[in-house]
C-alpha cells in the first residue's frame, strides 16, 4: 500500500515483464553456455539467473513484505505470494527460437489474482485479473468455440513417456497436436483461441500460474486429470476451451493407464 492506494499489480507487472523482456532480446539466440540442472534437458542460463533478479529486486522494493517463489531458487510460502519464471521455454530461448515468455503470477491465499505473461521475440503480453476479463496487447480474448476434436488444434509439453502416446491417440481425432515448448505461453494460448487444449504433465507451479488465470478469465476450464478443478500446485493440467475438455480428459487417461500412471 503507498498513501493507502492499493498499488496497480497488473500494471506494476506488465512494465516489469516488458523490461526484463527487452534484457532477454539482447541475449536471444546468443547464450553461449549452459548449466545442466537435474538432467541434460532441464537447462538454466546467467540470462534466467539475471533476469529473475530483476523481478524480484523489483517486488521487494515495491511489495517488501510479500513472499517470492521462483523458478531459480526461492521458494519462500505466504498469503500473499508471487509465483515467477524469469524464462519459460529456455530451450527455444538459448536456440534462438521465438516461443519463451517470461511469466509473474500473483497468487492469494492459494487463488491467483492476476497473471502477466509476457513473450518479448512477438511482441505480445498476455494477461488476465480475477473478474477482469482476459487480454493480449489491451485486446479482449476469448477461448475458441470448436465443439468437436476434429476442428481442433490441441497441444502439449514434450514428456518422455507421456508425450509419444498422447500424440498417437490425439493425432487421430483432431486437426493437428502442437508442442510449442513454453507451458506459460501455451496455456494463454488455450485463452487466445489459437489453440483449442493444452495438456501439461508434473509441471511447477511458476510454468503454469499465470497461465491459470488467463484461461478462466478467457471462459476456459481448468482441471487436473481426475477432472477435478485445478489451483497452482496441481502439477497435471488439462486446459480447454471447455467444450473439448472431457474428450481431452479421456484421451488423458486412456494414455495413463498404458503408461501405468493410471488409477
Ligand atoms: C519448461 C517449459 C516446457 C515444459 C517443461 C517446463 P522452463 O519450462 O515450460 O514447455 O514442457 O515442463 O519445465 O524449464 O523452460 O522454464
Ligand atoms: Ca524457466
Amino acid at each position: 500500500m503507498e498513501g493507502g492506494i492499493e498499488l496497480d499489480r497488473l500494471d506494476f507487472s506488465i512494465k516489469l515483464l516488458r523490461r526484463v523482456g527487452h534484457f532477454l532480446m539482447l541475449h536471444w539466440g546468443k547464450v553461449d553456455s549452459v548449466e545442466k540442472k537435474t538432467g541434460f534437458k532441464d537447462i538454466v542460463t546467467e540470462i534466467d539467473k539475471k533476469a529473475q533478479e530483476m523481478i524480484v529486486e523489483e517486488i521487494r522494493k515495491v511489495f517488501p513484505d510479500e513472499n517470492i517463489i521462483a523458478e531459480e531458487g526461492i521458494s519462500e510460502n505466504g498469503k500473499k505470494l508471487w509465483i515467477i519464471d524469469p524464462i519459460d521455454g529456455t530451450i527455444n530461448f538459448v536456440h534462438g527460437l521465438p516461443n519463451f515468455s517470461i511469466s509473474i503470477a500473483y497468487v492469494e491465499n492459494g487463488e491467483v489474482k492476476m497473471g502477466v505473461v509476457h513473450a518479448p521475440a512477438l511482441n505480445e503480453t498476455l494477461y488476465a485479473e480475477e473478474n477482469g476479463g482476459a487480454f493480449l496487447n489491451g485486446e479482449r480474448i476469448r477461448v475458441s468455440g470448436n465443439t468437436s476434436l476434429e476442428e481442433c488444434v490441441g497441444s502439449t509439453g514434450s514428456y518422455v513417456d507421456f508425450t509419444g502416446k498422447f500424440i498417437e491417440k490425439m493425432e487421430k481425432k483432431t486437426r493437428r497436436v502442437r508442442i510449442l515448448g513454453s507451458a506459460a505461453l501455451n496455456a494463454c494460448y488455450v485463452g487466445a483461441g489459437r489453440v483449442d487444449f493444452f495438456v501439461t504433465w508434473r509441471i511447477n507451479p511458476w510454468d503454469i500460474a499465470a497461465g491459470l488465470i488467463v484461461v478462466k478469465e478467457a471462459g476456459g476450464t481448468v482441471t487436473d486429470f481426475a477432472g477435478k478443478e485445478a489451483n497452482v500446485f496441481s502439477k497435471n493440467f488439462v486446459f480447454s476451451n471447455g467444450l473439448v475438455h472431457e474428450e481431452v480428459l479421456e484421451v488423458v487417461n486412456e494414455v495413463l493407464k498404458e503408461i501405468g500412471e493410471g488409477k
